[in-house]
């Protein structure tokens, strides 16, 4: 069987970044540089993946763990040299690998499939991937002869004017033959105005040798768009929020407002949902059909079932049951689950708590470390006083219950089935079920007391 490996450089120093972050972590919407380009190789079937890595190398590992391999290339030689660090995962392969940047996020698996089929079907002992840029400078050009064939690559450094004027650039990808490969490895020289081994200098190797050297350009030149600095970081993740969101577009999802939306990849979004401008939704959140997000709402790792509303909320890492109206103003915070058809109202703070079917909590709520069963009815103002100055307590709170207004619940306390808790009660020990709790002080009226007093506001 044909070996293919993705051989994706990281070890340059990302010295434009200014940051103690590996340049390759730093992230294009919610997700590092590098995680894009290993899910692209891996999403075009290619199962092994070498990492050359150098400066910050720890953090790069830390974070790829063992999903790839990882050569060490201790200084930056050039593009040559970091590939001649992977030779001993290379040699005596028979098959093909992929040469990739870890920088270059924007970079598809469709393309990657694209040149690795190409190059098989040509029998080019290289590809190279290309592009035609309106300002090519810095890049390397692809010098063709009269007919057309490719016959070196030229780095900007190094090219004369009229290199300079070509527009076809090189991404700095590309499909080599792996025998191939190595051998031009071999005849690398660093005699340049960089004084670096070019990996793009093996192609005029293999030319030379008579090899056949192809190349495949990109539709969409943003493919090949490198991270260098964060304008460029900017930019990339621009580019990709905008393919996000118009894979959810294509797929039955209203976006209102995409120069305002901000999606992460891998958020599922359900059919005839409307994603009202000011809305960010994060990684892992899952949202159901007809459901209307925003404005102005901010949703993480949460699942979010069918015909929801979420206005100017934050819904974090918590479940949120079909028809349940959330917000305007809503808190959510991890741990919680809301039912179905439940009232989330405004100014109401949620955390780590269930919340059953058809309960309301319609506003200036705090709700912490409960269980609130069905059909149950919070008034404004109702606080669970779930700490103690020491440590957190639960409070429980039966189906059907009824409580007023302005009632604190001092936990850990339970509130029985079909109870009511009169307003303005501060609740310290268990209402059993179908009773009544009232505990506040009874109202007593001192009658003429302000004329008593002298005390009368009213102007003449
Ligand atoms: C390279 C190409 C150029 C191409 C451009 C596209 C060469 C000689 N030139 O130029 O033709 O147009 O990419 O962006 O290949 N890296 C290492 N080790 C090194 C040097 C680089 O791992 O010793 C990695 C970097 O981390 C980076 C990538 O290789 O991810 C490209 O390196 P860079 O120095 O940016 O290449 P360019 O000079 O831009
Ligand atoms: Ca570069």
């Amino acid at each position: 069987m044909e070996y293919i490996a993705a051989l994706i450089l990281a070890a340059g120093e990302g010295k434009r970044m200014k940051s103690n972050t590996s340049k390759v972590l730093h992230k294009v919407a919610g997700k590092p540089v590098v995680e894009w380009v290993y899910e692209s190789v891996k999403k075009a079937g290619i199962e092994d993946s070498i990492l050359v890595v150098g400066h910050k190398a720890d953090q790069v590992k830390e974070y790829m763990k063992d999903r790839v391999k990882y050569a060490f290339q201790e200084k930056q030689l050039g593009t040559g040299h970091a590939v001649m660090q992977a030779e001993e995962f290379l040699a005596g392969k028979d098959g093909y690998v992929l040469v990739l940047y870890g920088d270059t996020p924007l970079i598809t698996s469709q393309t990657i499939s694209d040149t690795l089929k190409f190059h098989k079907e040509n029998n080019n002992s290289a590809t190279v991937i290309t592009a035609e840029l309106s300002d090519p400078t810095g890049y390397g050009r692809i010098v063709r002869d009269d007919k057309g064939n490719v016959l070196r690559i030229v780095e900007h450094k190094d090219a004369n004017d009229e290199e300079r004027s070509i527009k076809e650039v090189n991404s700095g990808m590309y499909c080599f033959t792996i025998k191939y490969l190595l051998e031009a490895l071999k005849g690398l020289s660093n005699n340049n105005s960089q004084g670096e081994y070019y990996l793009t200098d093996t192609l005029e190797i293999l030319i030379n040798r008579g090899l056949k050297v192809g190349t495949i350009k990109v539709a969409d030149s943003s493919e090949i768009l490198g991270i260098n600095d964060r304008v460029q970081l900017a930019e990339a993740s621009e580019i990709m929020r905008r393919r996000i969101l118009t894979k959810l577009m294509r797929s039955g999802v209203t976006i209102i407002d995409p120069a305002s939306t901000y999606i992460d990849d891998g958020v599922e979004i359900g059919m005839d949902t409307i994603i009202y401008p000011g809305t960010i939704l994060e990684k892992g959140t899952v949202i159901g059909e007809n459901c209307i997000i925003g404005p102005n709402s901010r949703i993480v790792g949460a699942t979010i079932g069918n015909n929801v509303e979420v206005n100017n909320s934050v819904v974090l890492e918590s479940t949120v049951g079909d028809d349940t109206h959330v917000g305007p103003f809503a808190y959510m915070r991890p741990g919680s689950t809301v039912g179905r058809h439940v009232k989330i109202g405004d100014f109401v703070e949620i955390k780590n708590s269930n919340i059953g079917d058809e309960t309301k909590i319609s506003h200036l709520t705090y709700v912490g470390d409960a269980d609130v069963g069905k059909n149950v009815n919070l008034g404004c103002g109702v606080v669970f006083v779930n700490y103690d100055g020491k440590k957190k307590n639960r409070t429980v709170v039966g189906d059907n219950a009824f409580i007023g207004c302005n009632v604190n619940l001092v936990s850990p306390v339970k509130v029985g089935e079909d109870a009511y808790i009169a307003a303005g009660s501060t609740i310290t020990e268990e209402v059993p079920e179908n009773s009544l709790a009232i505990a506040r002080c009874r109202q007593t009226i001192k009658e003429n007391w302000v004329i008593n007093r002298g005390m009368q506001r009213k102007k003449d």
